[in-house]
């Protein structure tokens, strides 16, 4: 299967493309009112596919269901039991929610969607050209999907010019995603590469670890005939292939408290609390890494940062973070170190995998991070704020800002759940306590570790700065787990009885 182009044209297209382009983008959470108008309205609705066509298309258009939206839609239980248990269980589930940090004020039972008696059935995400979403909108909601659902929400995104609403570039890091399987997954890594075997992001392929990641594999028939083969068990029919699992969660930032709490810790120098945001983060407002060191980067906001250039680092030479902070936003989210980072020979890398050399605290937690990489496809909500008007107290009536974050993944637990539980949410990361996320942390005390709230900033050549009090930025208002099916599974699902 090396060398192979994979089947584009039956894997949805939010899978190969951010679509910059499409600055505008609806996201209508729906449930099921009628379940034949329903499959009728997702059989006919021309989802885009990861084919690339010239000219590009101005807009598009994805569908993806949770499992509660597979039941209603009568996908039989013996084929949803194929999906992964986090899947089944769904992100609202008791303990999971303790793991992911949604206590307090993020519980479910607070959320807007998502949370007991709203899960939403149905997903679809509409992306446009600036100035076609009305007509694509209008063009799909008519009486066919009236007739098919009832929405539960529709989130709105904001285009915030290439940065987040806190005000630093985003979308710059992604892993670039083996589409033609070239890479020899079984021979481990030596070193931190961004290339990542497909299967990490698409069922139905071989992924890190050389596997097929579970999926619901069926037996052939008539029922099952348009559906691809499992290249694992050719003689079962692959449900998930070309699909993969959509996480969406909607966060609510709190700008005018980033900031004020930044001019705060900064006597209201706004140089000084840049600099302090992009220590919380990691990289500069322009998205510059702080890891390449170069201070002479002037801040602000970069309109079209180079994803390319902005990526090639790591942290090896910077250890005790003292140009990163070791609790950074980004060095959390993405370690960047490998297997055997600095153990080239192979009984160097024995040694490793049996637990000898160790080089401290972090490799236990950092390694491998091959295994907990996400592709993130979140857009931004709420009108745009300034750093320096979110330096204003707020007016009354004043609009909630965020991110409506989306990540893909074939292993919800392996990968985003690890990343938001044990590199963000954790109070013990690479040799800190009493700290979590300085962007994304609940700030909720947890058995053992009554205090959450601090963070480390290590100063060259000198004692670390340590920041306490730290107030929560951001909370969670929404969020679910979805399946993006490849389209011929898509047509399936629309077909089922
Ligand atoms: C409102 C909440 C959040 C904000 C404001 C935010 C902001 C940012 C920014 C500005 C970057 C750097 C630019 C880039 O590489 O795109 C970034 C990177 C990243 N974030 Fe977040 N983020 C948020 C939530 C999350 C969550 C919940 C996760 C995962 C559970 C996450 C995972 C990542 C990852 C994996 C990276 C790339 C790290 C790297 O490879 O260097 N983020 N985020």
């Amino acid at each position: 299967m090396r060398g192979r182009d994979p089947d584009y044209g039956d894997v949805q297209g939010l899978v190969r493309f951010g679509y910059r382009r499409m600055k505008e983008a609806s996201y209508a959470l729906l449930r099921v009112r009628n379940v034949e108008a329903a499959r009728a309205w997702l059989a006919s609705t021309p989802v885009a596919s990861a084919a690339a066509t010239d000219p590009r298309p101005p807009t598009a258009v994805h569908v993806a269901f949770t499992a509660a939206g597979l039941e209603a839609l009568g996908v039989p239980a013996a084929v949803r039991a194929g999906f992964s248990p986090e899947f089944l269980a769904g992100m609202t589930e008791e303990s999971r929610s303790r793991r992911l940090g949604d206590v307090g004020p993020n519980a479910p039972s607070r959320w807007a969607w998502g949370g007991p008696g709203f899960v939403p059935h149905v997903l679809v995400m509409l992306f446009a050209e600036p100035g076609r979403l009305g007509g694509l909108v209008r063009g799909l909601t008519g009486a066919a999907w009236t007739d098919a659902f009832e929405a539960l929400e529709w989130l709105e995104s904001g285009d915030l010019r290439g940065a987040e609403p806190f005000g630093f570039a985003d979308g710059i890091s992604q892993p670039q995603l083996d589409w033609k399987q070239e890479r020899d997954v079984g021979a481990g890594r030596v070193e931190y590469g961004n290339v990542v075997a497909l299967g990490e992001f698409l069922l139905g392929y071989r992924n890190e670890y050389g596997r097929y990641t579970d999926r619901p594999l069926l037996d052939a028939g008539a029922a099952t005939a348009s559906l691809p083969a499992a290249e694992d068990a050719p003689e079962k029919k692959d449900l998930g292939r070309n699909g993969t699992y959509l996480v969406l969660r909607q966060l609510r930032q709190d700008v005018r408290g980033l900031w004020q709490f930044l001019l705060a810790q900064s006597c209201g120098d706004f140089a000084k609390a840049e600099r302090l945001g992009a220590a919380l983060l990691g990289r500069r407002r322009s998205g510059e890494p702080l890891t390449l060191d170069r201070p002479e980067a002037a801040p602000g906001a970069a309109s079209e940062p180079d994803p390319e250039r902005l990526n090639r680092f790591t942290y090896e030479d910077d250890p005790a973070g003292a140009r990163c902070p070791i609790g950074a936003h980004i060095r959390r989210a993405n370690p960047r170190n490998a297997n055997y980072v600095g153990r080239p020979s192979k009984l160097g890398r024995l040694l490793a995998d049996l637990g000898f050399g160790r080089r401290g605290l972090s490799d236990d937690l950092t390694s491998s991070v091959r295994f907990h990489r996400i592709l993130r496809r979140g857009r931004s909500y709420g009108p745009w704020l300034d750093p320096e008007g979110a330096a204003e107290p707020a007016p009354p009536g004043d609009p909630e800002r965020g991110l409506h974050f989306a990540c893909l993944n074939a292993n919800i637990s392996r990968q985003f759940e690890f990343v938001q539980n044990a590199w963000m949410a954790s109070t013990k990361f690479s040799g800190l306590t009493g700290e979590s996320d300085p962007i994304v942390g609940n700030r909720e005390p947890i058995p053992g570790c009554p205090v959450t709230d601090g963070f480390t900033l290590p100063q060259e050549g000198g004692l670390p700065r340590r920041l306490s009090g730290m107030p929560r930025f951001v909370t969670v208002r929404g969020g679910a787990y979805f399946f993006l099916p490849g389209l011929r599974a898509l047509r399936f699902i629309a077909g089922a009885s």
